[in-house]
């Protein structure tokens, strides 16, 4: 037995005697604290036991707001999110739209231009040829144009002389004393001169000629100095050989075209 003004015998230590038959006092010695330990053990196990459901509660409701407020969070992430894709997509979709109108707009622009590109060349093209085709013509026309001038220029000359002898016929024919003969032999010139020259041939000035001879008796006033107020069929048909002489330049030239 312990003593009790003696501490229990914590020691574990063997002893000696302890092993005869004294092995209870062992076992006992060592069951005391052994029990409290136990007790100890159970009552703080239960009292912690209960912190720690307290605190876990407490634990779980703070992490059950939290994840609430989490979740609520981030749904209105998520629907922010989505309002956002949503938004982007759209504007998106309007930028393609209108890309993609620019794009059509700008291909049928570039079609439009090349067709216009097209009709200028072909345009180009057919005027080139008609120059190419119209360049011998010009110059033939030219030519004929030069030639009809002074054709033109000769029988402009031969018409003036003729006018003058004609002018002159006259002034013999209205005076009372020119002699008759000295018409007569201007007459018979004027129309040598008309059969042998090939512009009054071509004019065919003999037959006006002998028209006029035979036919213009009129004469001015007797004082007069006008040589135009004696004679009158004659100035008529100088002034149609004038206009043959004009057309004739137009009619070769004309001729020329028509044949090319
Ligand atoms: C884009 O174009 C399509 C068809 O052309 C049309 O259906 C759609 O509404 C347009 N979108 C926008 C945002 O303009
Ligand atoms: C015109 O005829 C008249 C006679 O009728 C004559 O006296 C006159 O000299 C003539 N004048 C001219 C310019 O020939």
């Amino acid at each position: 037995m312990n003593n009790l003004n003696e501490p229990p015998n914590w020691n574990i230590r063997p002893n000696s005697r302890a092993d005869g038959g004294d092995g209870s006092k062992w076992n006992y010695a060592l069951l005391v604290p052994m029990l409290g330990l136990a007790a100890f053990r159970w009552i703080w196990s239960r009292e912690s036991q209960k912190e720690i459901e307290k605190e876990r509660q407490a634990y779980y409701q703070k992490t059950a707001a939290f994840q609430k407020d989490l979740e609520a969070k981030y749904h209105a992430v998520i629907s922010e999110n989505r309002r956002a894709v949503a938004q982007l997509s759209l504007e998106l979709e309007k930028e393609q739209n209108r890309t993609t109108s620019y794009r059509e707009a700008l291909i049928s622009q570039g079609r439009k231009l090349m067709e216009e590109k097209k009709l200028l060349e072909q345009e180009r093209a057919q005027v080139m040829k008609e120059k190419s085709q119209l360049q011998p013509l010009r110059g033939a026309y030219l030519s004929c144009l030069e030639e009809q001038e002074d054709w033109q220029r000769r029988a402009r000359l031969m018409l003036q002389e003729v006018g003058e002898a004609l002018a002159e016929r006259q002034r013999i024919y209205c005076s009372l004393v020119l002699p008759r003969r000295a018409r007569l032999e201007l007459e018979k010139k004027l129309l040598v001169r008309a059969s042998i020259d090939p512009i009054a041939a071509d004019l065919e000035m003999a037959a006006g000629l002998t028209d006029i001879f035979k036919r213009d008796t009129y004469c001015g006033d007797v004082w007069n100095t006008n040589k135009c107020q004696n004679g009158s069929l004659m100035w008529l048909y100088l002034k149609y050989w004038d206009l043959v002489v004009e057309l004739k330049k137009f009619k070769s030239a004309e001729k020329i075209i028509l044949e090319k």
